[in-house]
Order: C-alpha cells, then structure tokens, then sequence
C-alpha cells in the first residue's frame, strides 16, 4: 500500500533519514522500532509531508507522493495519530473526534457517515460514551491517546500512522491500546505504528524495522526481530530496559 524507496529526509541541514526504505502491505500492521532520535517520527513525518524530503520516492496505492501537500496526504487517507496526542485540550471529547471528520464533512451523506464513524470509535472504546462531553485535557494520559486514536479514525484513514501511543503510558493501558489496533487490523486496516516500546512492538506487528541514527538497520516478521538476542543488544537494549 505504501512504500519508502531510499529515502534522505532531514531538517535544513542535517539528514535525519539516510536512504530509508520500508514498506507496509495492504491490511497488515509494520512497526519501526528503535532508540530516541534514531529517526522514527521523521518517517512519519516523511510520509505526512511535513518533512523535506532530498531524495528518493514515496508511494502511495501506486501514486507518487513525494511532492504532495500534507491535506492531499490526508485526502488520500493517509492519517496520523501525532506523538503526544496533539488533542485540543480546551474542546470536548466530542469536539476533537469531529475535527478528525473533516476529510468527510463536505462528501455526500456526511451527516449518516459522521453517526456511523461516532459509533464505530465509541464500541472501540466504550469509555468515551460517558466522557463524551468532558474537556480532553481533564482526562487521563490513556484517555486522551484513545481519543487521539479514535480522532484519527474519524477521518476513515485507508492507512493509519501512531507515532509512540505508549509513550507515558501504565503497561495495562498500553495492553489495551494495542489490543484495539490488532482489532483495526481484522476489520481491514493497515497501520504503521513507531514505538520505542520495541518488545510489544514487534509482537504485535506482521512486519518490523529497527532503525538507529537515521537508518534500517534489521527488518523482518516481527517476532523474529523481537526474539533475536543480537539486535537486543545492539539497538534495542536501552529499550527493553526503560
Ligand atoms: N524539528 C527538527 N529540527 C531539527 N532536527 C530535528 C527535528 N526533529 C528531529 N530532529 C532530529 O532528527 C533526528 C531524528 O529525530 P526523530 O525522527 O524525532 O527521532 P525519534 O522519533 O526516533 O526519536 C534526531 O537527530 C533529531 O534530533
Ligand atoms: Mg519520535
């Protein structure tokens, strides 16, 4: 569904992806794992546009993105779940999740597809049902991911980006969120999930990446990654410890 082919990607100057390429099958779920800074929310980044990108292709369902603007990006069904959930604190649960319908507001039969939606992210969490009308920011650290989760589902992503939804996370809450997105998966949904919690991860993912400074550095079934002591010690120790 979407491809990276040698990516080099960075902020002015510095080059924070070095010739980057990962690809993400159509309803399966890919993690990137890997350390602080080793690149991870410039791919997501990369791939929302809001990155420059110096070289290399991005494609999309067989399109070339590379030179799109983020809202086509969006358009195209390309959605993120930003790192630290980025929710508009001083609006109510239901005030954020009708900011992520945007993609749709103006299309046919908003109206039904807007109710459709609503229901469909409440059964995901039924927490939300009671919390409908609080202010996001009164909430607790998972609330608010499940929100930020459920905003961007709003938005009927064809392929779903979560860049660290574990992060500050209890592990229950973080068991609980990543059990959904096995559930997304089974209802069609491809999704792309960076995460330093590399063990979880990669349990999780159909398919992993583990990148240090800018590049991948292993890939493969994401089980196989988890299990291979060597990559441990390499690149995911400081990981599995924190
Ligand atoms: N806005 C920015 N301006 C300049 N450098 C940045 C910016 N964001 C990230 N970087 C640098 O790019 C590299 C990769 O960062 P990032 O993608 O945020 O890593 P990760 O998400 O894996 O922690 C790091 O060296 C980081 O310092
Ligand atoms: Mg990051």
């Amino acid at each position: 569904m979407l491809r990276l082919e040698e990516i080099v990607a960075g902020y002015s100057k510095s080059i924070a992806l070095d010739g980057v390429s990962i690809e993400i099958p159509q309803g399966r779920i890919v993690s990137v794992v890997g350390a602080n800074g080793a690149g991870k929310s410039t791919i997501v980044n990369t791939i929302s546009r809001l990155v420059t990108t110096y070289s290399g292709k991005i494609r999309f369902e067989g399109h070339d993105i590379t030179s799109r603007r983020p809202a086509d990006v969006v358009d195209l069904g390309i959605v993120q779940v930003p790192e630290g959930r980025q929710l508009f604190a001083p609006l109510t649960v239901e005030e954020n999740l009708r900011l992520g319908f945007h993609r749709l507001a103006g299309r046919a039969e908003s109206g039904r597809r807007y109710q459709e939606r609503l229901d469909y992210v409440l059964d995901l969490f039924p927490i939300m049902k009671q919390r409908i009308g609080q202010r996001a920011g009164t909430m607790s650290g998972g609330e608010q991911q499940m929100v930020a989760i459920s905003r961007a589902l709003m938005a009927e992503p064809k392929l779903l980006m979560l860049d660290e939804p574990s992060l500050g996370l209890a592990p229950m809450i973080v068991d609980q969120i990543f059990y959904i997105l096995a559930k997304l998966r089974s209802d069609g949904l491809t999704i792309l999930l960076v995460e330093q919690h590399a063990d979880e991860a990669l349990q999780l993912a159909d398919y992993g990446y583990v990148m240090a400074v800018g590049r991948v550095r292993a890939e493969g079934p994401g089980n196989e990654l988890r299990d291979n002591p060597a990559l441990h010690q390499s690149y995911l120790g400081r990981m599995a410890a924190a």
